[in-house]
């Protein structure tokens, strides 16, 4: 009989949304040994029966002695600066957290001989021709995107056989006690007390559901897999229509939301028009079964109306 599989897994960027599904998701699976770290010095999420330590990736010296203490044999790096227009003006910072940091997570990782999973983004490709398959060519077109490509570079170096990145794109769900909120709770929030709301039609997404990325992970990790990825929903939407679909599964007065053009926002990073992602290769080999959208959006309300009740 063989050997069952026990890993290590070390998950950067813990107290963010895809760090908190992926510590809940692999927290309670027997044949994973999970520690989970975070810049603030306590968990922002409650249960989940695995360690936390406080960790800052950008800290190279706080990295060494991570690998040395808990020896990972898979690295989840889920940690970035994913503020798009901050990173235009906090191009160092940015840097430093996407690019730099995921150099020094990979020269430990090949060293120790472990493995890297490089979380990534649709913001790599410059968007004039998406849903993209994973050989398209990058071009990203906002500082935030150019530091995700350098970081995806440096994930290389794990090593040949030891480096994956899943890319993504317009993540949402619900989670414990975020720094920042999601798309989703905006429209929700907004319509919810009859506010109106100006949202784009001429940017186009395959919006993800947290839950599936984070399933997507631990099977890439539980399928050895390595290489790269591309993991969001199945439905092509503008975010216009995104909001529509919102309002109509919550039940929501549809018309407070106001078509716009993506020029008539002054915002200080450049957004990609036409994004999304094929994710025939993810289905393929990573048996990945994506929500319906709206399916997504009813769960993800369900959860928040949890977790609302729970705080
Ligand atoms: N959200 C999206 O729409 C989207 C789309 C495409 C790709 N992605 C990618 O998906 C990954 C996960 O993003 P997410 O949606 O979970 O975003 P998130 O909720 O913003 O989580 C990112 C986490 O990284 C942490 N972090 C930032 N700087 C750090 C540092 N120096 N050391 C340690 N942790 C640090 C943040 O800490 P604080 O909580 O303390 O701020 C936060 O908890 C990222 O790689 C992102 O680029 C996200």
């Amino acid at each position: 009989m063989s050997e069952p599989v026990f890993n290590r897994v070390l998950i950067t960027g813990a107290n963010g949304l895809l760090g908190q599904h992926l510590v809940q998701l692999m927290g309670r699976m027997p044949e994973y040994d999970v520690l989970a770290t975070g810049r603030d010095r306590m968990p922002r999420f409650s249960g989940g029966s695995c360690g936390y330590t406080q960790l800052d990736i950008t800290d190279p010296a706080a990295i060494e002695r991570i690998f040395a203490d808990f020896a990972p044999d898979v690295v989840v790096n889920c940690a970035a600066m994913t503020q798009v227009d901050q990173c235009e003006s906090e191009r160092e910072t940015c840097w430093q957290v996407n690019a730099t940091a995921v150099e020094t997570l990979a020269r430990n990782c090949l060293t120790t001989g472990a493995k890297l999973v490089q979380i990534s983004t649709d913001f790599v490709f410059d968007g004039t021709d998406g849903p993209y398959r994973e050989d398209a060519r990058p071009n990203p077109v906002s500082y935030y995107g150019r530091s995700k490509l350098a970081g995806e570079n440096h994930a290389r170096g794990a090593g040949t056989e030891a480096w994956a990145i899943i890319r993504t794109v317009l993540v949402f769900g619900a989670a414990e006690n975020l720094n920042r909120g999601n798309f989703v709770t905006w429209v929700n929030d907004n319509l919810e007390q009859g506010k109106q709301i100006r949202v784009v039609t001429d940017q186009w997404r395959t919006p993800t559901y947290v839950v599936d990325l984070a399933s997507a992970v631990e099977r890439l990790i539980r399928f050895r897999k390595r290489g790269t990825f591309h993991v969001s929903g199945r439905d092509f939407l503008s975010i216009n229509e995104f909001a529509h679909l919102i309002a109509n599964t919550l039940e929501l007065d549809e018309s407070l939301i106001l078509p716009a053009d993506g020029t008539t926002f002054s915002q200080p990073a450049q957004r990609p028009p036409k994004t999304g992602f094929i994710v025939l290769k993810a289905e393929t080999e990573l048996g990945y079964h994506p929500h319906h959208t709206a399916d997504a959006i009813k769960d993800m309300m369900r959860r928040t109306k949890a977790l609302r009740t729970q705080a």
